[in-house]
């Protein structure tokens, strides 16, 4: 896509990502029409979780899961463009809930968390990591047993085919497919990493 930027920085392997343009067209009320965080995460984000942002952007759902965690829970927001996590830091503090987000600064080919997470939402940025099987797997280290996570990619980036093949990464990664929600203009999908055994 011509309107991506390159990313040069950061360990950057020259790939194409979203810029802060872009980024503020879309993160606006009007999203509201297709992405309801309230209702697409309520299955999943519970008071009191830990979960993550992968490529948060401005935290559109960081910022909705900052209120469904509560002031006992936490949300890492993570992008490998600080204007970004400013940006989301900024709305946050704005919001009310800056207190209980954890901006992180990624690689372009390493999210480098030490934590495990309930729950992790990719939204829009799979088809912008430079190597989906890797990425993958480091989502699935980061998962605790039993935890989800929310994979939406937008059609006009993923055809049908591709995200067969993000789907396979996925499964490779020992991730398994619990659901498939719709979403306007989006292919989503629910992963989980297995439960413990006894
Ligand atoms: C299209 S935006 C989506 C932002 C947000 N998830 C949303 O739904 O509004 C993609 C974001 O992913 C980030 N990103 C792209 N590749 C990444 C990577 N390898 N690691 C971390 N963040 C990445 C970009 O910097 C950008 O902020």
């Amino acid at each position: 896509m011509k309107w991506m930027q390159k990313h040069e920085g950061n360990n950057g392997t020259g790939h194409r990502v979203c810029p802060l343009g872009a980024a503020r067209m879309f993160d606006n009320p009007l999203r509201l029409l297709i992405h309801q965080p309230g209702k697409m995460l309520r299955d999943y984000v519970k008071p009191g979780a830990k979960v993550l942002d992968f490529g948060c952007g401005l935290g559109f759902f960081s910022i909705a899961m900052a209120k469904m965690v509560g002031e006992g829970g936490l949300v890492i927001a993570a992008d490998l463009q600080d204007v970004m996590l400013q940006g989301l830091m900024k709305r946050a503090r704005r919001a009310g809930v800056a207190d209980r987000i954890r901006p992180h600064l990624t690689a372009a080919d390493r999210i480098g968390l030490e934590d495990q997470v309930d729950f992790a939402i990719g939204c829009w940025v799979i088809h912008e990591t430079p190597d989906i099987d890797a990425a993958f797997r480091e989502l699935a280290s980061i998962l605790k047993p039993g935890g989800r996570l929310f994979v939406l990619e937008p059609k006009s980036h993923a055809s049908e085919k591709e995200f067969g093949k993000l789907l396979a990464s996925a499964t490779a990664a020992g991730l398994h497919e619990i659901a498939r929600p719709r979403s306007i203009g989006d292919r989503a999908v629910v992963l989980e990493r297995p439960p413990a055994r006894l």
